[in-house]
């Protein structure tokens, strides 16, 4: 296995150069990377038109959107509803005319007090009063839209100005309030509303087939021997717990829908977590683990298991992954998830390392450096 410095690309590992273009930028998800690295990729591995490329962790959806464009069919999962919300609104296609009229008449409508109540203590600190009651009242009115794919699009406008328009703050892996002045939400919609429109209205004569939903990438719903390339990140290890970083979204827009994510983010039984460690000890030396590195690697286990069943001989893997820090110090995932795709069968090819940084403790204290890394790995 080869193992390379590669920092030129490290800012393709994030989401920050999505943030200025067309339908990738419909809804900022910070976990998310660039378009620019799925091209990349796409060439690398040679894929070609009419090839299947899988996103197990779609997100909101860089990966397929980026193969549409090539002219690349795609098939996407997540677990949390505004991933699979947005990757669904950002594949479709749409009539800007039908589009325009139903805009025009969103925002003619003159506000109307709704009922609402929540418990969710978040979302009542996260907005001004006004703020929320404006949320609300066009939430409900695009509730009543039939078409539900033009329901959908203007939802996610509003999701993405909800944000905008809100006190929280995403710090890593945990929200804060901040308030400060907000502008109104009426005014944000119609601009977000108008340049969605326009992203839209630019001619795309790709013929590529998208299918996202919900789905678990421990249980692929997808036969064996069909993919051609997977291209993906998954959660890192003991980073951001995803359904309580979009909270305030599930609570306004999808209350009660949802999967559960690896168990790197959800509470974990010690004692199953042991009984299962077996499966580890076949591969590399886990005894110093922590009962949360043990319960990542096994679900990273059974999702490579997965990917190794899905993919066709001389299917391309590229995963990008953070490695885990903790107080105790660095876990390095990019070499383990290599020796678990080893052991299952894949031939773990490349660990392009992308960025580095310090782990500290007590935010002051450095105890390793992690990296992430970009995995090249073939069936
Ligand atoms: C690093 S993000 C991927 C971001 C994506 N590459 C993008 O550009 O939007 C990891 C994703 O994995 C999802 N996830 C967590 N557990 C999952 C599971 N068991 N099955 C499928 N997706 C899961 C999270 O909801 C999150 O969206």
């Amino acid at each position: 296995m080869i193992i390379r410095e590669k920092p030129e690309w490290g800012e393709l590992a994030t989401f920050v150069p999505n943030k200025r273009l067309p339908v990738y930028n419909w809804f900022y998800y910070k976990e998310g990377y660039s378009r620019d690295l799925v091209f990349r990729l796409l060439e690398l591995f040679g894929i070609e038109r009419g090839d299947t490329i899988l996103d197990p962790f779609a997100g909101v959806g860089t990966t397929l959107l980026a193969c549409m464009q090539k002219g690349v069919n795609s098939i996407g999962f997540d677990v949390q509803p505004p991933a699979v919300f947005a990757s669904l609104v950002k594949t479709r296609k749409y009539d800007a005319n039908i589009l325009e009229d139903t805009g025009n008449a969103i925002m003619n409508m003159r506000f109307v007090q709704q009922d609402f109540s929540t418990s969710n203590p978040l979302v009542k600190r996260a907005f001004k009063r006004q703020t929320l009651d404006d949320v609300i009242f066009f939430r409900d009115m695009i509730m009543d839209i039939g078409d539900s794919s033009v329901r959908d699009f203007f939802m996610l406008a509003l999701m993405n100005v909800t944000m905008k328009c809100s006190w929280a703050w995403k710090d890593g892996a945990v929200i804060k309030i901040r308030k400060h002045p907000v502008p109104p939400l009426r005014k944000l919609l119609k601009r977000q509303i108008g340049f969605m429109i326009n992203d839209i209205r630019s001619p795309d004569s790709t013929k590529a087939s998208c299918s996202v939903g919900f789905g678990d990438a421990r249980k692929l719903k997808v036969e064996s021997d069909c993919i051609d390339g997977i291209i993906t990140s998954p959660p890192y290890l003991n980073k951001i717990e995803y359904s309580k970083i979009y909270s305030i979204e599930e609570e306004l827009f999808f209350r009660g829908m949802g999967l559960s994510s690896l168990r790197s983010h959800i509470g974990i039984n010690p004692e199953n977590v042991i009984r299962e460690r077996n499966k580890l000890d076949d591969v590399v030396d886990a005894s110093n683990f922590n009962p949360q590195s043990i319960a990542y690697f096994n679900d990273m286990y059974e999702v490579i298991k997965e990917m190794y069943r899905v993919s066709r001989d001389g299917a391309k893997v590229g995963i990008v992954v953070g490695n885990g820090c903790f107080p105790e110090g660095v876990v390095d995932s990019d070499m383990i998830l290599s020796k678990i795709a080893e052991h299952i069968g894949f031939d773990a090819k490349e660990v392009v390392v992308l960025s580095k940084r310090w782990c500290t403790k007590n935010r002051v204290e450095k105890v390793g450096q992690t990296r992430e890394s970009l995995l090249v790995w073939e069936k």
